[in-house]
């Protein structure tokens, strides 16, 4: 595996694979676990070659957030994707990504409002700035992301639609399922922030969500069970809950019934010093 973080070898390197073959692109910020290194699975199923980025994207980091906190293991996930086959590895500094007077933003609107672009304002034009650069840096015949950020993916389709990318294509840009821990509670790089008491009261997440959607299956009115499900969390040691929502899963407009059409629940809710995010299907 090569390790590369400057922009003139990058494009060297990703030049040499793509003449042997489909080149993948797995964006990440680092600090991998199991759920990241099923997107690289899947990448290194379907492509050639597979690259992977680890930045941690200042851009998208609101004030007080958790930049600075955020953790930063670049010898480990090295040596973890060094394991999964992977043919490169993309670690620019902050200075290669935004050289000195940086002045471009890329703001996707719709489907960035409300949910994580409510709580977070210019979140979403960070990722979708960076994701843009990472596309055109290592111009990949596909990409992988997690459905664990639904919002995201749905936000990076939609870039890649409007802007008409060639690498990867919009049709090119994969959702893979969100990998879960044994009790239930999705991977996050942020589960690290949660003590022994709340890493065991996080798991009340998936658990009132699939409680929540079988009432909603059984005819149970979304209002009132998302009320009930905003309870239950508070009750089970969250200390708020910044959305609890039922979207449709490709516009992400708000919706008020199940059963007529497919429909998603989402919901971002904070324990200790974590907010933690979750979604799945109704
Ligand atoms: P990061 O949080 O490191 O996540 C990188 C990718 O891994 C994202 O596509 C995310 O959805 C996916 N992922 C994380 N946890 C997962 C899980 N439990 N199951 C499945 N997939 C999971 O998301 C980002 O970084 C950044 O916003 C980025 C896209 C890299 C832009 O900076």
């Amino acid at each position: 595996m090569q390790t590369i973080d400057r922009l003139g070898p990058l494009r060297i390197a990703v030049d040499t694979l793509r003449d042997s073959g489909t080149l993948a692109l797995v964006p990440t910020m680092g600090a991998l676990h199991e759920g990241h290194l099923t997107l690289v699975r899947e990448a290194k199923r379907l492509a050639d070659h597979v690259a992977v980025s680890i930045f941690v994207n200042p851009r998208q980091f609101g004030e007080g957030e958790d930049l600075d906190a955020y953790p930063r293991q670049l010898a480990k996930d090295s040596a973890l994707l060094e394991k999964e086959g992977v043919a490169l590895l993309w670690a620019p500094t902050p200075e290669a990504m935004y050289p000195n007077g940086y002045a471009t933003n890329i703001s996707v609107s719709g489907v960035s409002e409300g949910l994580c672009g409510g709580d977070r304002p210019g979140h979403f034009d960070g990722v979708a700035t960076v994701v843009c650069k990472l596309f055109n840096q290592v111009r990949p015949d596909m990409a992988f992301f997690g459905e664990k950020d639904w919002q995201q993916l749905a936000v990076i389709r939609r870039m890649a639609r409007d802007l008409d990318l060639v690498r990867p294509k919009a049709d090119a840009i994969h959702g893979v399922p969100i990998v879960r821990e044994a009790d239930g509670l999705a991977m996050s790089s942020r589960n690290a922030y949660l003590s022994a008491e709340e890493r065991a009261q996080a798991a009340a997440l998936p658990r009132a969500m699939q409680a929540s959607i079988a009432v909603m299956k059984q005819g149970g009115d979304p209002a009132n069970v998302l009320a009930g499900l905003r309870e239950a969390l508070l009750d089970s040691g969250f200390s708020s809950v910044d959305y609890a929502e039922l979207r449709d899963p490709v516009s992400l407009e708000p919706m008020t019934h199940v059963g007529a059409r497919p429909a998603r629940l989402l919901v971002a809710a904070r324990i200790g010093p974590a907010r933690l995010i979750d979604n799945m299907a109704v």
